[in-house]
């Protein structure tokens, strides 16, 4: 693929078939991947079929692209997958206002699984706490006995702890997972491991599963935010700024306002990781386990404004264990076509990306609530989508959508009343 410049200046105001178009000309995709966009080729239903259980069909839901976002000194167009309004706009409004002011930086600090085995009914803890730790070596061998194609790929078990909680005692394992999730390597492991942990023991066995508190696949994504491009009223962009740090704040006192913060960075994260087909579900729950770390749940990211440097400041850190290998991702045609925009990157180079435009999702949502409120941006775009439900036309948008943002109710009724006075009028 070569590298070629963009404008993606305008790129919302283009037509769906003027945006494929751009991306064919600039060499985005390759053709197979093209292909499956012009043709909006999705999950063969016989492939839905050997996914779930009880299938009746597929469920489709938006394909869209946030462009323009440097990551690292390299640039990222960005698939999402998402049902809500404004959340593209916002990360690729906030994409372009950090590309501006530097790009984002991030660091993964590590990327390797943990599972657990959990006994009950132990005799003496501590003893086997100490029995199993004496076999440690060992212990890690049979993990790594139990799948030996990691080991070939440079993965496998590397570290083993054991710890006691009320009158349990857990074992775990920390695993190089290598490209992939891990899940169902790890979970194979710890299986393995028991029968040998119960005979250290003496305990019986209560689970044996991986734990999405992934605090061994941590990410932290950062970026400086100019203020000349906040605002070039040099009194407002710091008023912008010195807002958006008392939110963060905010966001660190209140679980109420946390818990809306933490929505507002994964509406971009998970629309990434339902893009590239990874485990929504197990990057939410570490993510929010992570922001309870020490008690209380917290806003996951942090803004200062640098009153020095004139610039804001932002981070994000949180569990990111992404893959781009295993899964379900090898199946679904627009899931490899959103690897193939990302340019095909390995698991580190997507949880960057990922761990990014939550950073830069939260920045957009921030500036949005303490300048204009959310509804002006947010809504202007909910009103378009509430039209076309009422059943508008492509002609109709402007008007009825500049109509139905005055009105006090903005709702479904409201926008087929809209639509139905408009042509009324018209005829
Ligand atoms: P604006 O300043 O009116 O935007 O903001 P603009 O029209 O000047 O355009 C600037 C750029 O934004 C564009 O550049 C695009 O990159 C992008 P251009 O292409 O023109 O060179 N942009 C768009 N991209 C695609 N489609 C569009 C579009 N419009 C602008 N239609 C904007 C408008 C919506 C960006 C702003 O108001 C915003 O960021 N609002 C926040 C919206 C948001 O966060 N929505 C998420 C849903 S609300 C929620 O669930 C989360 C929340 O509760 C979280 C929290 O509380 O923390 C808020």
């Amino acid at each position: 693929m070569t590298e070629n410049k963009v404008n993606w200046t305008g790129f919302s105001k283009k037509s769906l078939e003027e945006r494929i178009s751009l991306l064919a000309e600039k060499q985005l995709l390759s053709a197979e991947h093209l292909d499956n966009l012009k043709h909006n080729r999705q999950l063969p239903l016989k492939t839905a079929d050997q996914m779930a259980e009880n299938v009746i069909g597929t469920h489709s839901l938006p394909f869209a692209l946030a462009p323009d976002f440097l990551i690292d000194g390299k640039e990222y167009q960005v698939p999402f997958v998402t049902e809500e309004p404004s959340v593209v706009a916002a990360a690729s409004f906030a994409a372009k206002i950090i590309k501006r002011s530097g790009g984002f930086t991030t660091v993964i600090h590590e990327r390797q699984m943990i599972g657990q085995a959990v006994l009950y009914q132990v005799p003496n803890l501590r003893k086997a706490q100490n029995d199993i730790l004496a076999q440690k070596a060992q212990l890690l061998v049979l993990a790594d006995e139990a799948y030996p194609s990691i080991v070939k790929r440079g993965g496998g078990a590397r570290c083993l702890t054991v710890d006691i909680k009320d009158d349990f005692l857990i074992v775990y394992l920390t695993v190089d997972t290598q490209e992939a999730m891990g899940a169902n390597m790890v979970n194979t492991m710890m299986e393995a491991l028991m029968p040998t942990l119960e005979e250290l023991s003496g305990g019986q066995q209560l689970m044996a599963i991986l734990s999405n508190y992934a605090t061994e696949s941590l990410v932290t994504a950062s970026c400086q935010v100019d203020l000349r491009f906040l605002s070039r009223d040099k009194a407002k962009a710091q008023t912008f700024a010195h807002k958006i740090e008392l939110a963060s704040r905010l966001a660190q006192t209140d679980s109420y306002r946390a818990s809306t913060h933490n929505k507002g960075i994964f509406n971009g994260i998970d629309a990434v990781v339902m893009a590239t087909g990874n485990d929504w579900r197990a990057i939410e729950a570490g993510g929010h386990t992570y922001a309870a770390k020490d008690g209380q749940y917290r806003g996951l990211s942090l803004w200062t404004f640098d009153q020095k440097q004139q610039v804001l400041k932002g981070t994000l850190t949180l569990p990111m264990p992404v893959a781009t290998k295993g899964g379900s991702i090898g199946l679904n045609p627009s899931v490899q076509t959103a690897h193939d925009l990302l340019g095909n990157p390995n698991a580190r180079e997507l949880t960057a990306v990922i761990a990014s435009v939550g950073l830069a999702q939260n920045f957009a949502a921030l500036k949005a609530l303490t300048s204009t409120g959310i509804q002006s941006g947010h809504m202007k775009l909910q009103a378009k989508s509430l039209l076309l439900l009422a059943g508008a036309k492509e002609t109709e948008l402007p008007k009825a959508a500049a109509l139905l943002l005055k009105t006090e109710h903005l709702n479904l009724e409201t926008a087929q009343t809209i639509l139905q006075n408009l042509r009324d009028e018209t005829t």
